[in-house]
Order: structure tokens, then C-alpha cells, then sequence
């Protein structure tokens, strides 16, 4: 991990770890909280509406604003819950933020509970984040010793390996011990979440921020970043690039700083060839459409792509996209919970038409049967989990589309197995029989 002079998850960390509570309470934690404690609740939220936090999971919705939707007056608990089921393509930010400052993420949790008057706190960790589990016991073990949870319950929840548990619903589902597949909303969790009493979900890094917004008042921390994107963000750099790793920078940094300064270019003399800026779910960009672009949130719309989940993904000219699109698409398609008719058919009919491009088999009408289907998915799921496929998908082909055209026009890839994604596993080479989105039923889907 870089450091950065704007540090605010991992601030005072001096690019080391902060695990133990004496070595975090040496550099001021939990002052905030007990000065939260002091404050009342509304005035902490007020702070997060004034410091215009956006979420940092995805959709980057404003935490001050969703937790001020909490429904009052229910009679119910409210709860809070932590999600750090990690699970999007590209992303390991909140894996770095739950072992270096696993007490930074605590006390943003009392913080948070406090302002939303609520004593039970569930983290959600991803069931593969074993050691990442182990630090945040042992962090709250300490807490725990030390006398600050107060009238707090903090629950740590491992998951168990699905990608649709991060989707919030899906994860209240899966706290209740219920299938993990997401919930119709409306009504939403502020409403009805967890048992259906008023729930404030966030991710990891979202709630590990709500200590140093105290610290610096919200006004303040406003005025990091820029318009629209305050503060900083932890940006998972991965793919062709020479210094893959977390890098917390303000947001609005330039991408191309990200790529070429900070991540020191692309390595072995190899060219950009394009850029997925915000997880798998987002939209690609190529080379020559990323010199003015900005890690934030306005500037990655007008862009036509996304923030997403602050994982930058670096592609080099080496790189199949009808490859890229093929392992994608297995992804999605592997891990859709199959509860609505659009995802789990057409994530499966994505990758059935997919497989014979890549392999030089298919008509050339096969690449618009495929954009059909991605339109056909798009907008009509229950979930983004089938949207992120298509608008993936269709992004490639979008701004790839003589790739394409080659794999149908020469009969095959025209990387010739030089690709270098050729050979990469996907999770669904490992069963056979999905990698066709055949499902053993005795029907192909
Ligand atoms: C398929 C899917 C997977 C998701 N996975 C995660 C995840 O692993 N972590 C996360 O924080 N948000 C994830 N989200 C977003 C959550 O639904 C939710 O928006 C987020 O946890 C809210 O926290 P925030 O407002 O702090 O970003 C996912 C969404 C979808 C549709
Ligand atoms: S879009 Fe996919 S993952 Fe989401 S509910 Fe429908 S089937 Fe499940």
C-alpha cells in the first residue's frame, strides 16, 4: 500500500498497520467516538450529510442521506450492517482496510450506531477472508476489553462464498439464515431490512471514513475531493500495470496519474490498451478515451463508464476482449442466484453465444443476437447483478467491435492462443458442466 498525503482511511498509519488498539488509541482513535457519545445523534448524522460522503460498495448513494431515511417510530430495533462481503472482480480495499486498521472500521461502527440509535452492529465478511476475520475478532476482542462497546453488540458474520450476498438485500437475507437471493424493493432496508426493522447497510471503507469525518468535521472533509466525489477513496489497481495494490487518493485524481505515476505504467514495454475503472460490473473504456477522465463520479459518467467499486482494472494490448468478455460473462453467469427469468437465462445464453466467437464458430449475426440478448437482460432483473453483465458485455462490443468481427471472420481468435488471458481460469472451468451453462438437468438453459 502507497501512502499519499491525503490519507484518511489509512491515515497515521505510516504505511504499516494500526491492529492493535494501544497502537491506534497512540494516535487518537476513539477520541471521536467518545466525543459521538457526547454529541446528539442527530448531530453526527448532520455531520455526515455535510461532509456528502458518497457510499464507497457501488452505487454511491450518500451515507448522511440513507441513514436520515431511517424509518422512526416503528416500535422496532434499528440495526446496522457492515458489508464487507467483498466480492466484485478487482476489488481488495476493504480486505487492506479490516487488517490494517480493523479498529479504525470499529469505531466508525459505534460511531454510526450511535447516530442511528441502534445496539446490534452485524459485519458481514466474505467467508474466504479468513485472516481478515481473524484480525477483526481479535480488534473487537480488545474493544470489547477496554469497555467501549457501551450498550453495542458487534456480530461478525462470515459468508459463504456467493457474490450476490455483497447485494444488500441478498446479505439480510443471508444474516437471517434464509438463501441468499436479493429482496423486491421497495420497500427499502431504511424501511425494512434486517427482520424487517429500519436498517442502515454500508460498506467497509464507507463506515472505517466516519471516525476521521469527526475528526476533521464534515465541512471540512467536503472540501477533499472534488464536486459532487468528497473525500478519498482506496482504489484496487490490478491487471497490466507495474505496481498493482490499494492506493487511497482524493477523488478526482487523474486516472491516467493512477495508471502511469503511482502504478508505474504499464510494464515490459507493452501499450494501454483499455481500462475497466470501477470493478467488472462497469463499463470498459479504451486507451485513447482516458486522457481526460478523473477518478470521480461525474467525470466517470460523462466519461460513460462508472466509479463502481474503485477497482481499476488494466488491460494491455495483449489482452482478447472476446476473451475478457467470455470470462466475465462465466462470472456473472455462475453467479446469478437464478432467481429472476432475464439473469439467470440470459446470463447463461451470454456466454453459449460467447464461446463460439471466441472459438471461431459462430455466423456473423451471432454478435448482434448477442447484444440482443444483453439488451434483453438490461433493465428487467430484480437485481444490477443481470444489468452488469449486459452493460459489461455490451460495453466490449461496443468498443471492441472489430475483435469481434475478426474471431467471426478468421474462424477463430486471432490472438492464437497468445492472448494473455488465454488459459486464465474462470470459476466455472471448474465444473465442466457450467462452463456451457449446461446444468445438469438435462436441458441446456
Ligand atoms: C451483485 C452485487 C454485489 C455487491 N457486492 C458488494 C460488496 O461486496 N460490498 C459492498 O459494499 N457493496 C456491494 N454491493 C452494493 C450493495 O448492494 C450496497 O449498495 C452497499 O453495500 C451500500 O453501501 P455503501 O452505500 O456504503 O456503498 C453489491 C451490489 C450488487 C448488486
Ligand atoms: S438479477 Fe440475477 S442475481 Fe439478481 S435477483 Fe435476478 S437472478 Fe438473482
Amino acid at each position: 500500500m502507497a501512502r499519499s498525503a491525503s490519507e484518511i482511511v489509512f491515515a497515521d498509519t505510516g504505511g504499516c498497520t494500526l491492529a492493535l488498539i494501544g497502537e491506534y488509541r497512540a494516535v487518537g482513535g476513539y477520541e471521536q467516538l467518545e466525543r459521538a457519545r457526547r454529541m446528539e445523534p442527530g448531530q453526527v448524522i448532520e455531520e455526515l450529510l455535510v461532509s456528502e460522503i458518497r457510499g464507497r460498495g457501488g452505487a454511491g448513494f450518500p451515507m448522511g442521506r440513507k441513514a436520515s431515511f431511517l424509518a422512526e417510530g416503528t416500535g422496532k430495533p434499528t440495526y446496522l450492517t457492515v458489508n464487507a462481503d467483498e466480492s466484485e472482480p478487482g476489488t481488495f480495499k476493504d480486505r487492506e482496510i479490516m487488517l490494517r486498521v480493523p479498529h479504525r472500521l470499529l469505531e466508525g461502527c459505534l460511531i454510526t450506531a450511535h447516530a442511528i440509535g441502534c445496539e446490534l452492529v452485524f459485519v458481514y465478511i466474505r467467508g474466504e477472508y479468513l485472516a481478515e476475520f481473524e484480525v477483526l475478532r481479535a480488534a473487537l476482542d480488545e474493544v470489547r476489553e477496554a469497555g467501549l462497546l457501551g450498550d453495542v453488540t458487534i456480530v461478525l458474520h462470515r459468508g459463504a462464498g456467493a457474490y450476490i450476498c455483497g447485494e444488500e438485500t441478498a446479505l439480510l437475507e443471508s444474516l437471517e439464515g434464509a438463501r441468499g437471493q436479493p429482496r423486491p424493493k421497495p420497500p427499502f432496508p431504511a424501511v425494512a431490512g434486517l427482520y424487517t426493522s429500519p436498517t442502515l447497510i454500508n460498506n467497509v471503507e464507507t463506515i472505517a471514513t466516519v471516525p476521521k469525518i469527526l475528526e476533521l468535521g464534515g465541512a471540512e472533509y467536503a472540501k477533499l475531493g472534488v464536486e459532487n466525489s468528497s473525500g478519498t477513496r482506496v482504489f484496487s489497481l490490478s491487471g497490466n500495470v507495474v505496481n498493482g495494490g490499494n492506493y487511497e487518493l482524493p477523488l478526482g485524481t487523474p486516472l491516467r496519474e493512477l495508471i502511469f505515476e503511482i502504478g508505474g505504467g504499464i510494464p515490459d514495454g507493452h501499450r494501454l490498451k483499455a481500462v475497466i475503472p470501477g470493478g467488472s460490473s462497469t463499463p470498459i473504456l479504451r486507451a485513447d478515451e482516458i486522457d481526460d477522465v478523473t477518478l470521480d463520479f461525474t467525470a466517470m459518467a460523462a466519461a460513460g463508464s462508472q466509479l463502481g467499486s474503485g477497482a481499476v482494472i488494466v488491460l494491455d494490448e495483449r489482452v482478447c476482449i472476446v476473451q475478457l468478455a467470455l470470462r466475465v460473462a462465466q462470472f456473472y453467469m455462475f453467479e446469478s442466484c437464478g432467481k429472476c427469468v432475464p439473469c439467470r437465462e440470459g446470463t447463461r445464453w451470454v456466454v453459449q453465444i460467447l464461446h463460439p466467437i471466441e472459438e471461431g464458430r459462430a455466423e456473423p449475426h451471432q454478435v448482434d443476437l448477442l447484444l440482443d440478448v444483453c439488451d434483453r437482460i438490461l433493465g428487467k432483473c430484480l437485481c444490477p447483478l443481470g444489468d452488469a453483465d449486459a452493460i459489461a458485455v455490451a460495453s466490449y462490443v461496443d468498443k471492441f467491435p472489430d475483435e469481434f468481427r475478426r474471431h467471426v471472420e478468421e474462424g477463430g481468435c486471432p490472438y492464437g492462443g497468445a492472448s494473455s488471458l488465454d488459459g486464465v481460469l474462470s470459476p466455472v472451468d471448474l465444473y465442466p458442466d457450467a462452463r456451457t451453462g449446461y446444468m445438469g438437468s438435462g436441458r441446456r438453459h
